[in-house]
């Protein structure tokens, strides 16, 4: 990817474009694709299109802020990159790229359970960055031989994703043909051979990448699809509030939460001692009926109370939206697709192009609306499209109109 066809990428949507036409369509639609009638994704993008962000002028916004602290310590933006499965099939190298554009920009990178490059490798990388999203196998001695690993890379912090404890109904993908292990019919394979650069790369590397932290459990001998299939027949596995807790006994680092959208829930899981929560329905990739996280947000927020942070994810395409969610009381924001089109149009210098978009758009944006900080945000910030801003106040009015009368406003 030529430097200037990023750098001409002023959204998140051009990024997308470049990464449609690098991608295979099958791959290309493995990050595009909802579940079942895909209304999931168009609620999780109108639950921020139904806020707009009310502007106060004239104040002090010279030099805006948008470190964030989080588990008492400050990030650089108020956004950190979600954890996106198989990602180094869409680029060779892209967790190693995730990873390490984290680091430059100085934010949180959650790397995936189903992820190809060994944790003790992008632990190099990000030290200070990287939080690993744990799949638990169904045989728990696995299990916990992943969970020693991730401990001695030494990773600070432990997500656990509650939305897909079966596999979810993801029929674009099946129409697609798309499996674990890869099996391309002829007429996809064509249609990949289009698609010169993603091809060529992929040939290069030998094929399907190998997942490292499910090669030591596959059966002796296993080649990168079969070790794939193998991490299929282990994951998802049913997990409960006992689950959580043992792991709260087990782990002993920070644990988040990922998925969960009640507020009862999210009392429940602050109970067990979990250190955050990720509010999301996994970017419309679980179940279609499932609420947007935005709508979820303020009963979740106010039944942990501030015990821990409340993060959200799903829907995030602009940094307009980070400066709603946070409005809305997100502690803290992620992003799954954004930055995944960033790695696939243009790898590490793509990814490093998808943060700096979105901190340019939260920077620019609380200048807009004359916010310095974006720890500065309320709910003052936000109006409802679809809700007028009140009028002041019927007494405030006459007093207005009396102080003209009086010719007090010459
Ligand atoms: C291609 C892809 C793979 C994903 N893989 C995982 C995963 O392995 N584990 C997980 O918890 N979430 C996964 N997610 C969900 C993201 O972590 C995140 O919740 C979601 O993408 C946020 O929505 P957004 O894409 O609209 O930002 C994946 C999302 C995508 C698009």
């Amino acid at each position: 990817m030529a430097m200037t066809q990023l750098a001409k990428a002023l959204s998140i949507g051009d990024l997308r474009q470049l990464a449609r036409r690098r991608l295979p369509r099958i791959l290309f639609e493995l990050i595009e694709s909802g579940v079942e009638d895909e209304h999931g994704l168009d609620r999780n993008l109108a639950a921020f299109r139904r806020y707009c962000l009310l502007p106060r002028y004239l104040t002090e916004i010279e030099t805006r802020d948008q470190t964030t602290e989080l588990f008492g310590r400050r990030y650089q933006s108020p956004f950190g990159i979600g954890p996106t499965g198989f990602a180094a099939l869409l680029r060779h190298g892209a967790e190693q790229q995730l990873a390490g554009a984290a680091v430059a920009a100085d934010i949180p990178c959650i790397v995936s359970g189903a992820a190809a490059a060994p944790i003790e490798e992008l632990a190099a990388i990000a030290p200070a960055n990287l939080w690993y999203h744990l799949y638990p196998a169904k045989d728990a001695a696995i299990t916990a031989a992943i969970l020693d690993r991730v401990e001695a890379a030494g990773v600070s912090t432990l997500v656990l994703t509650v939305d897909n404890p079966v596999y979810p109904k993801r029929e674009r993908d099946t129409r697609n043909g798309f499996s674990l292990p890869l099996r391309l019919s002829l007429a996809t394979m064509l249609e990949a051979a289009t698609h010169v650069g993603w091809l060529t790369e992929y040939l290069r590397q030998g094929g399907m990448p190998r997942m490292d932290t499910w090669a030591p459990f596959a059966p002796a001998g296993a080649d990168a699809g079969e070790i794939a299939a193998f991490f299929r027949s282990q994951s998802p596995s049913i997990q409960t509030w006992r689950s959580v807790e043992a792991l709260r006994r087990r782990w002993p680092g920070r644990f988040v939460l990922k998925g969960l959208q009640h507020p009862d829930d999210a009392n429940r899981a602050v109970e067990a001692g979990i250190d955050g929560i990720i509010v999301s329905n996994h970017g419309a990739k679980s179940f279609d009926p499932l609420p947007s996280p935005l709508d979820t947000l303020p009963a979740v927020k106010a039944a942990v109370g501030g015990r821990v942070p409340v993060m959200l994810d799903s829907g995030i395409r602009r940094g307009a939206d980070i400066l709603i969610a946070r409005s809305l009381g997100a502690d803290f924001c992620f992003v799954g697709r954004a930055t995944l089109y960033g790695v696939v149009a243009g790898a590490r210098a793509g990814a490093d192009r998808a943060i700096e978009i979105l901190r340019e758009e939260v920077d620019k944006g609380l200048a807009l609306i004359g916010c310095p900080s974006v720890n500065d945000l309320h709910e003052g910030y936000l109006m409802r499209q679809d809700t007028p801003l009140p009028r002041a106040p019927a007494a405030s009015l006459a007093d207005s109109r009396r102080q003209n009368e009086r010719g007090g406003m010459t």
